[in-house]
């Protein structure tokens, strides 16, 4: 396989609303970001992967982007910008930007000149159709947050657009040369300044099954889930390789894709040796448990569900290519409150996932206040919601005839604010996330989960995290971290997730998935004890015993 510049690095992501704000309005900022520089050296990540800061009307948090040459001034100016790249590469820290195609804002300029001229060349750049009232809409698929996926085009009676996602984020016609080519033009801008690279919003979205027609309707409300459209739609590599070829590749570029859905034999083209992406997110275990009805149908995963779909992400991937890692993200609520058995939080339990899914194969992506912990919030109201997804499935649930009482109750666990609240980064008033009032409730929590109490405290989340990407990073044992194949050990012992990196060297990674001890026959000498979730451990007789929730990674013999 040939070596890439990003393979041994730990990435982190960043949602810049709520990271660090440093003008005291309330939102994170760049400058913000910029400040805590230091801060993501000494945790040791290299790459920082930022959530939209273009700028836009933060209908869906920027990810719905109205100008991709600009910053939206509530997180700074392009100077910020330029001065974060140059400043973080100083620091050896290279910063890879979202980068939101599938669709734009409504307030884009193409948008509006479609409005303005649906027949003319910017109708072109988006899925426009004519459609008079009483009239069959040209599909019934369901967009991402709810209702049908067409609206009608403002200004218009008579004509409507397409929207995968909210309304105001009108999807981009990839069959358009014009619109690809204006595409990759921005992409490259962006990569000419010295970016590290990107972040694939959505991308899977982009080829759609023409002509529009039905599926089969798997709600009351007569629509299908977009996601069967997907399975159908042929022919988005080729839209991928364009894009690789006019841009990732000559600027040999980090490119990580929010791929889902995708076919088992389309991966090599994905995130092979020649592939279209560098990795792509690993998000088989978020869908453990969906039901097609709805988030308040939906249950939580078990260890053994999670094992299992770790390990067969694992298998997919060997040989092809990596995947990134992740126990959670600004859409997905906290990994320790989704994987870990209800009411567990302990430090040791917290540092077990976060070591289990650090040390697979691939490229190990941490969220903003992973590192130290961080766990869903709490919701007193509806009116604490802010995210437009936890709010249509919270109307999903009234539908389904739930009290208002049951249904903030089943949506509150999948919420993506979850995820979304400020960083706690001391027990000062807002977390010391900022001076004013933060845009979005702290977690109240934040008196006992916050960095400035963990840092420097051997037996801390956080300082088990710089432990994980110091291994990662160390001479001894890079090789094998990185490159070597994993294989399961033990895999039919319930609620034991263990397994081997082979490489230069053999590490047996394993946690205690449960709140009992347990025994572990070891398959060899243990040559040496690497981590240790806690302070001890005891080997004898060729077994290990292991405390609740306890992480170890042991080199053999
Ligand atoms: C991706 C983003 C999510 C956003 C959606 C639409 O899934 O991660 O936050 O809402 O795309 O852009
Ligand atoms: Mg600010």
């Amino acid at each position: 396989m040939q070596r890439k510049w990003w393979h041994g690095k730990t990435a982190y992501q960043i949602y810049p609303k709520s990271f660090c704000d440093s003008d005291g309005d309330g939102i994170g900022d760049i400058r913000g970001v910029i400040g805590k520089l230091p801060y993501l050296r000494e945790l040791g990540v290299e790459i920082v992967w930022l959530s939209p800061v273009y700028r836009s009307p933060l209908a869906d948090q920027g990810y719905d982007i109205s100008d991709y040459y600009s910053i939206d001034p509530r997180f700074g100016t392009m100077e910020d910008m330029d001065e974060l790249i140059a400043r973080a590469g100083e620091m050896g820290i290279s910063i890879v930007m979202d980068l939101v195609i599938n669709h734009c804002s409504d307030e884009h300029e193409w948008f509006r000149k479609a409005c303005a001229d649906p027949d003319g060349p910017y109708g072109e750049y988006f899925y426009i159709r004519e459609w008079h009232e009483g009239e069959k809409l040209p599909c019934n698929w369901r967009s991402y947050f709810g209702g049908s996926v067409w609206d009608l085009l403002p200004g218009h009676t008579d004509r409507i657009y397409f929207h995968a996602f909210h309304k105001k984020q009108p999807d981009l016609n990839w069959e358009n040369p014009e619109v690809r080519a204006e595409l990759y033009k921005m992409i490259n801008w962006w990569l000419d300044k010295g970016l590290g690279g990107f972040r694939i919003d959505a991308i899977i979205n982009i080829k759609k099954f023409l002509p529009f027609r039905d599926f089969p309707a798997d709600r009351e409300d007569g629509l299908c889930s977009i996601r069967r459209m997907l399975e159908k739609a042929q022919g988005v590599y080729l839209f991928l390789d364009e894009m690789a070829r006019e841009t990732f590749r000559p600027h040999d570029a980090f490119s990580v894709g929010e791929v889902f859905d995708e076919k088992e034999e389309d991966l090599p083209f994905i995130i092979g040796e020649n592939g279209c992406f560098s990795t792509m997110f690993d998000f088989s275990e978020k869908h453990i448990g969906a039901d097609p009805r709805g988030w308040y149908a939906s249950a939580l995963p078990t260890p053994e569900e999670y094992k299992a779909a770790v390990f067969a992400a694992q298998r997919r991937c060997a040989g092809v290519g990596f995947f990134s890692n992740i126990i959670e993200n600004h859409d997905e609520p906290r990994g320790v409150s989704h994987y870990l058995p209800a009411g567990e939080r302990s430090d040791a339990a917290k540092k077990m996932l976060g070591g289990l899914n650090f040390m697979l194969r691939g490229l190990p992506f941490l969220y903003q206040g992973q590192e130290i912990g961080m766990e869903n919030t709490v919701f007193d109201s509806i009116g604490d919601v802010d995210d437009i997804s936890t709010l249509d499935e919270y109307r999903v649930a009234l539908d389904a005839g739930l009290t208002e009482e049951q249904a903030l109750a089943a949506v509150a666990p999948f919420s993506r604010d979850n995820a979304r609240t400020p960083f706690q980064w001391s027990a000062e008033a807002n977390a010391g996330f900022t001076a004013g009032t933060p845009w979005m409730k702290v977690n109240p929590n934040y008196p006992r989960v916050n960095l400035a109490d963990q840092r420097g405290r051997p037996d801390s989340v956080y300082e088990f995290y710089r432990s994980l990407i110091a291994l990662r990073k160390s001479p001894d044992y890079a090789e094998t971290v990185v490159y070597g194949e994993t294989e399961p050990y033990l895999p039919e012992e319930k609620d034991l997730m263990a397994y081997f990196r082979r490489g230069d060297r053999t590490l047996l990674v394993a946690g205690n998935f449960r709140a009992e001890e347990r025994t572990m026959p070891l398959p060899g000498e243990i040559g040496a004890l690497l981590i240790n979730n806690l302070p001890e451990l005891s080997a004898a007789d060729g077994a290990v015993r292991l405390a609740p929730w306890q992480f170890l990674v042991l080199e053999l013999a």
